[in-house]
């Protein structure tokens, strides 16, 4: 089942595994590509995975989370056009879906402007007026185009981990204009953004998707019932979901948390293996809901089954296991991985040719969270020298 080809709208995946959006914040003063940006991706074109997602960019430096994350605009396009163009050479296969964010309440404050959708308590955080949120609209709408013209698949319209697009969606939001308090207005920058940008593009083969967390673990978070409510309601997720199918998007890539709050919903770890599970079921219940194609997350925890889950036998409890018998149940239809994609770049390839001995397996010890949170180039710290001795001299420092 992992091996086989899945229509994704009028494009094909050629497997089921997914490369998920990784931040690796290495672009260059300006968000262009740069020399390790470029090798990551090759490496993980080489890797085969169905679907390649290129991580988080922002459309502007004025907000953004990373100092140097990768930037979408007109002055990025030729790099991203070299990076696409680079790729396709190595492996023609892979889709290759660019995810746009606007970080939002979540921009670095040291090198630039922290905005929000909802106050944020602090009187530093400016609050977006109506008009500054219809501008960052049509930024998402001009990302979308130029991804277009540099030769992408696709985009991920970014909704997930607390960032903008992902703040707008929670209870929480009690803006009293139209982009706050209902669902219906909460869900309002999304059904305008789309509109734009299939106006803009025209509805050919370019693919739309988006990744969101469907409960986030905050109080009013999305996912939980009220501006003051934890626990867990899907209700406005599912709803959610059926929207974006509705809007004509072509698939979903369910996700859950806050990286910066509530990191091991969005991460399983030692600390709480089940947390899979939650994500095996947070997949299965918007497979439930929509038609369209549904990626999953938070499988790179699972491994050859040498993990925390509690059942003996490892062979029940790898990727593998749990990849095939959700694919075949139809509980998901991509399997996505992201701290494994950068601890073996050439995971899907090792997978889909049986050569599972050969992998260098995540342990999911967190240094790369570390490097990213410490605003450094992000990798592998345990099996790439580079990142191993960038970790290194970060603990030295503190
Ligand atoms: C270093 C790092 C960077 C990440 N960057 C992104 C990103 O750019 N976009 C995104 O949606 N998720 C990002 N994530 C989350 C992953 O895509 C993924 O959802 C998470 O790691 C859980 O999946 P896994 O268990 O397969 O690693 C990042 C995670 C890590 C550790
Ligand atoms: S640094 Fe640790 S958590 Fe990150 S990819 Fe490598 S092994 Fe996995």
């Amino acid at each position: 089942m992992i091996r086989s080809p899945i229509p994704i709208g009028k494009k094909v995946a050629s497997n089921r595994i997914v490369n998920q959006p990784m931040e690796c914040n290495d672009g260059d003063s300006c968000g262009n590509p740069t020399e390790l940006t470029f090798k990551r991706y090759r490496k993980l074109a080489e890797g085969g995975a169905g679907i390649i997602f290129i991580e988080s960019m922002t459309f502007t430096y004025k907000s953004r989370a990373r100092k140097n994350q990768l930037k979408i605009s007109e002055d990025t396009a030729k790099g991203l056009e070299k990076l696409v163009r680079e790729m396709r050479e190595i492996n023609p296969h892979p889709l290759i879906l660019f995810q746009i964010t606007h970080s939002g309440r979540y921009s670095g404050s040291d090198f630039s402007n922290v905005v929000s959708v909802y106050p944020t308590g602090d009187p530093q955080v400016h609050l977006l007026t109506e008009k500054e949120i219809e501008e960052i609209s049509q930024g998402f709408v001009k990302a979308t185009l130029i991804a277009k013209q540099v030769g992408a698949d696709g985009i991920d319209f970014k909704h997930c981990h607390g960032y903008l697009c992902g703040e707008i969606l929670r209870p929480a939001n009690r803006r009293p204009d139209r982009f706050g308090g209902s669902f219906e207005n909460r869900t309002r920058f999304f059904r305008e953004t789309m509109e734009q940008i299939k106006k803009a593009i025209g509805r050919d083969s370019f693919l739309l998707g988006l990744r969101f967390s469907i409960y986030e673990g905050i109080p009013g978070g999305f996912g939980t019932p009220g501006p003051e409510e934890v626990e867990e309601d899907l209700s406005e997720p599912l709803r959610f979901a059926k929207m974006v199918e509705e809007t004509g998007m072509d698939f979903i890539n369910v996700s859950a948390g806050i990286p910066a709050i509530t990191p091991e919903i969005v991460r399983p770890t030692k600390k709480y293996p089940e947390g899979i599970y939650r994500h095996f079921g947070w997949a299965k219940a918007i497979k439930q809901m929509v038609r369209i194609p549904v990626i999953g997350s938070g499988y790179s925890y699972l491994r050859d089954g040498k993990n925390d889950l509690k059942e003996s036998d490892p062979s029940k409890k790898s990727f593998l296991y749990w990849a095939e018998k959700n694919l075949k149940e139809g509980k998901v239809d991509l399997v996505g991985i992201g701290r494994q994609s950068l601890a073996d770049p050439l995971f899907a390839r090792k997978i889909l040719s049986g050569n599972l001995d050969q992998i260098n397996y995540c342990t999911a010890c967190g240094g790369c969270s570390v490097l990213l949170g410490s605003q450094k180039e992000v990798g592998c710290a345990v099996y790439d020298e580079y990142y191993k001795e960038v970790l290194r001299k970060i603990k030295n420092e503190i």
